[in-house]
């Protein structure tokens, strides 16, 4: 498997989306000041704009696959008096904090604490097979980045959790004080495309033979002392990879969006569309290959027409992956990294 790009925002924080509004500019590793807890939700025009054909018919449900503090959400259910709004999360606090942030909405919205591999099971739950919209906004969110005991920023000292869902047992800690120093290694590589992956990795090894590792602090220091100097003076903080990968493998990150990409899909009626933000390359390249399987029409090659059996069931309402605007990314750094794309399942009629 080919590595992830790390991202991360200026806060040393990585991934993540929902944003607070206006943050001041920090430097590398410090702490970012929040001057305003308004959630400015990531391409919310382009967002909703792809998705409005698929929620305008009264009754129309959107499943939101990662509530977060239903930025999105608010945003899409303002914009349609009709629509009614399936929630998940995998963070039992997202779910409260978005139940009260949407108690305008109350009648219209059912939140559940489930991931979103379990969509299938949340539908079948609600006595739902199809819907007309799905929303993927994946990552970790800002609330999540921002509060120091979840220990998914490396500018906090914090212990070493990383967990988006806290009822499940394995946490950063775990991984990096049982796995050995080669499992280490291929998630560094893996899923934060570290070049000193092994150094880091025989780093830990070393480290918690002396004492546990608890701490991101720690973790932190032991990273920087294993890279050698001249690379520590350029790519920004050097923990920034190992974080993201760390977080990656607690969370499970691609093996969810691998198996809930294709059951979307499947829960679309035609004419429903998904829309996915992505905002690390590993899970931008799945979404694309998802969609590129469903929109491409596999007839075998020198058949003189097209076999319906293999036409293509979606089209793509993206060309390539859409960006955010400079002007979002100046107000909100942590757009600059993401990848939107979209698909729309093809009506009966036209296909
Ligand atoms: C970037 S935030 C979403 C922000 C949201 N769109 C908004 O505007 O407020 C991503 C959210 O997805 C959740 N999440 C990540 N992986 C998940 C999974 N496998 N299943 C369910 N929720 C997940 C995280 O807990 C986080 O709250």
């Amino acid at each position: 498997m080919t590595a992830a790009r790390a991202d991360v925002d200026l806060a040393g924080r990585t991934g993540g989306t929902c944003r607070p509004a206006r943050q001041q500019p920090i430097q590398e590793g410090g702490l970012a000041t929040v001057t305003s807890a308004a959630h400015v939700p990531v391409m919310a025009d382009q967002v909703a704009a792809l998705l409005a054909p698929a929620l305008e018919p009264d009754g129309a449900v959107l499943v939101d696959a990662t509530l977060g503090r239903a930025g999105h959400a608010q945003v899409l259910l303002d914009a349609h008096p009709g629509l009614a709004l399936i929630g998940l999360d995998m963070d039992v606090s997202a779910i409260e904090e978005s139940r009260r942030l949407l108690t305008g909405h109350a009648a219209r919205i059912t939140l559940v604490h489930a991931r979103y591999d379990e969509m299938a099971e949340v539908l079948a739950g609600q006595d739902r097979s199809r819907v007309q919209g799905i929303l993927f906004d994946l990552g970790v969110s800002s609330p999540q980045l921002d509060d120091p005991h979840r220990g998914f920023a490396y500018s906090y000292d914090a212990p070493l959790d990383m967990r988006m869902d806290t009822t499940r047992p394995l946490t950063a800690a775990q991984v990096v004080n049982t796995y050995s120093a080669e499992r280490l290694a291929a998630v560094l590589r893996e899923f934060g495309e570290e070049r000193f992956a092994m150094r880091i990795a025989n780093a830990l090894v070393r480290e918690r033979s002396r004492a546990p590792l608890t701490s991101t602090a720690r973790l932190t220091d032991i990273i920087r002392a294993s890279i050698p100097a001249p690379a520590r003076r350029t790519g920004g903080n050097p923990a920034k990879r190992t974080f993201q990968a760390l977080r990656i493998e607690v969370n499970g990150e691609l093996e969810a969006l691998s198996q809930a990409l294709p059951v979307a899909m499947e829960a679309l009626t035609p004419g429903g569309r998904i829309v996915v933000l992505a905002y690390h390359s590993l899970e931008d390249r799945m979404v694309k290959r998802a969609f590129a399987e469903r929109t491409t029409d596999t007839t075998p090659r020198g058949l003189p027409q097209s076999l319906p059996s293999h036409r293509p069931r979606f089209r793509q309402l993206t060309r390539g992956a859409l960006r955010a605007s400079a002007e979002e990314v100046a107000a909100n750094p942590r757009a600059a990294s993401v990848r939107l794309r979209a698909a729309e399942r093809i009506s009966r009629a036209a296909a």
